[in-house]
């Protein structure tokens, strides 16, 4: 069973706020000790969706209807902490992301056109333990971070504690359904229920020692800036062949002729202006544009809708390199130049990081571009996405014994 916060099911709607955070392990802290801090930060982050904090012990706080899901992932460091009774997922040795250089920056895999930003020398998003809240309050998710943080505080003078916080993101939701780039975003999805299942689900499998994982999945992130200074100076057409669909409307692209990118037939719908457009019985009468076209036009091709789906089956397996996406956009502003920084919490969801890798450094998919585009046309296309972060966790199953999730590295 899948960890909650993870929206793969009919008609579950993720929260419309988000955070995640990482917390490092001391280095000489063994499992017994992060296991006995784990237990009462993880009861804190429990008591909050009913409402209750520890410092207003009679006090019930309002909580969002949509409540508040927290899930929890381990990363590689963790497993080579004294004690720690699981071995490393070999998936995670085999795909995860490089350091970055450290004079700063650095490509984020070798055959990726992703880079980290030049100012970056230590990446932020590679801890033992990263927690993700997701709320339809923004006050709540950031209460999980607050009471993480004065739970974590409160032990500063503690030489055996073994936490020390090292970096909170938060993102939103957008009902436009539109990314930063002005385009809809989030359209083409893995369908609800088992699509999305038998792309995440970590599978029945004969791997020694890591039985312990079935039935969790693998979260991978990376906070995405989006340089929204060289975007607004391409015009809509190169925009559009850089996304692959159609600005205003969201329709996908099929083929150019006469230079101008021509959208699938029929979308969108007669009556209706966006791919998005609901009819007044809450129909969608595009949703047959939702998924992108197949399409043999080279330069629709390397379009990134097209690179980062070869729409190949079946989803369950690893080959097809299907993702589910669950992201969220975030927002900082800056008294100095650029004034905002702006872009995308990519969160994906896989049964192997390898999907993703994959996708982000082969031939004809997303390796070796930046965003996409033809591979003799990147001088438009490589300097559009910059990485602050980026780090792949394992997240172990739910149980039905009130253990925290991956309570296995710890006991027994
Ligand atoms: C800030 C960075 C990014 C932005 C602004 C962005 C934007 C978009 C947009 C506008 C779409 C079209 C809407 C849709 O079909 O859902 C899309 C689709 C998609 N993107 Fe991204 N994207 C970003 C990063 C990435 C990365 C790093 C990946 C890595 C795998 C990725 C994978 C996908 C996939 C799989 C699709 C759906 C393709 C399909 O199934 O048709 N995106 N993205």
């Amino acid at each position: 069973m899948l960890q909650e916060g993870i929206f793969y099911q009919q008609g579950s709607t993720p929260g419309k706020h988000w955070g995640l955070l990482f917390i490092r392990v001391k280095s000489d802290a063994n499992a017994e000790e992060i296991y006995k801090a784990l237990n009462p930060l993880w009861s804190i982050l429990q008591k909050l969706k009913t409402g209750a904090i520890n410092d207003l012990p009679t006090i019930t706080l309002p909580t969002p209807p949509s409540g508040l899901q927290v899930t929890i992932g381990y990363g590689k460091n963790i497993f080579a902490r004294t004690g720690i009774k699981k071995k490393l997922p070999g998936e995670i040795t085999q795909a995860n992301f490089r350091p970055p250089l450290a004079t700063g920056g650095g490509k984020v895999l070798l055959a990726s056109g992703l880079s980290y930003a030049e100012t970056i020398t230590k990446n932020p998003a590679t801890e033992d333990i990263a927690l993700q809240f997701i709320s339809d309050s923004e006050l709540l998710t950031y209460r999980c971070y607050m009471e993480s943080y004065k739970f974590i505080a409160g032990e500063k003078d503690n030489e055996l504690f073994p936490f020390e916080l090292v970096k909170f993101y938060s993102g939103f939701q957008r009902e436009d359904r539109r990314s930063w780039i002005d385009f809809h975003d989030g359209i083409s999805n893995l369908k609800s229920g088992d699509e999305r299942l038998d792309a995440i689900r970590i599978k029945e499998n004969n791997t020694e020692g890591e039985q312990w994982t079935i039935g969790g999945t693998f979260l991978a992130f990376m906070r995405i800036e989006v340089n929204i200074d060289t975007w607004i100076k391409l015009d809509r057409i190169t925009q559009e062949l850089l996304v692959g669909r159609d600005k205003l409307s969201g329709c996908p692209l099929e083929n150019i002729v006469n230079n101008r990118p021509v959208t699938v037939s029929k979308c969108p719908f007669a009556g209706t202006a966006s791919i998005i457009d609901q009819a007044s019985n809450g129909e969608y009468p595009n949703k047959d544009f939702f998924e992108t076209p197949k399409t043999s036009d080279a330069l629709v091709l390397t379009s990134h809708v097209q690179r980062a789906n070869h729409h190949r089956e079946p989803i369950s397996h690893r080959d097809s390199l299907r993702i589910f996406r669950q992201g969220y956009e975030f927002f900082e502003v800056s008294d100095n130049n650029p004034k905002v920084k702006i872009g995308l919490n990519f969160v994906s969801f896989q049964d192997t990081p390898e999907r993703l890798i994959r996708i982000l450094t082969q031939d004809t998919w997303l390796g070796g571009v930046n965003f996409g585009g033809s591979d003799n046309n990147q001088t438009i296309d490589n300097s559009i996405l910059k990485i602050w972060g980026a780090g792949i966790y394992i997240l172990p199953p739910a149980n039905d014994m009130n253990k925290i999730p991956g309570y296995e590295l710890f006991e027994g």
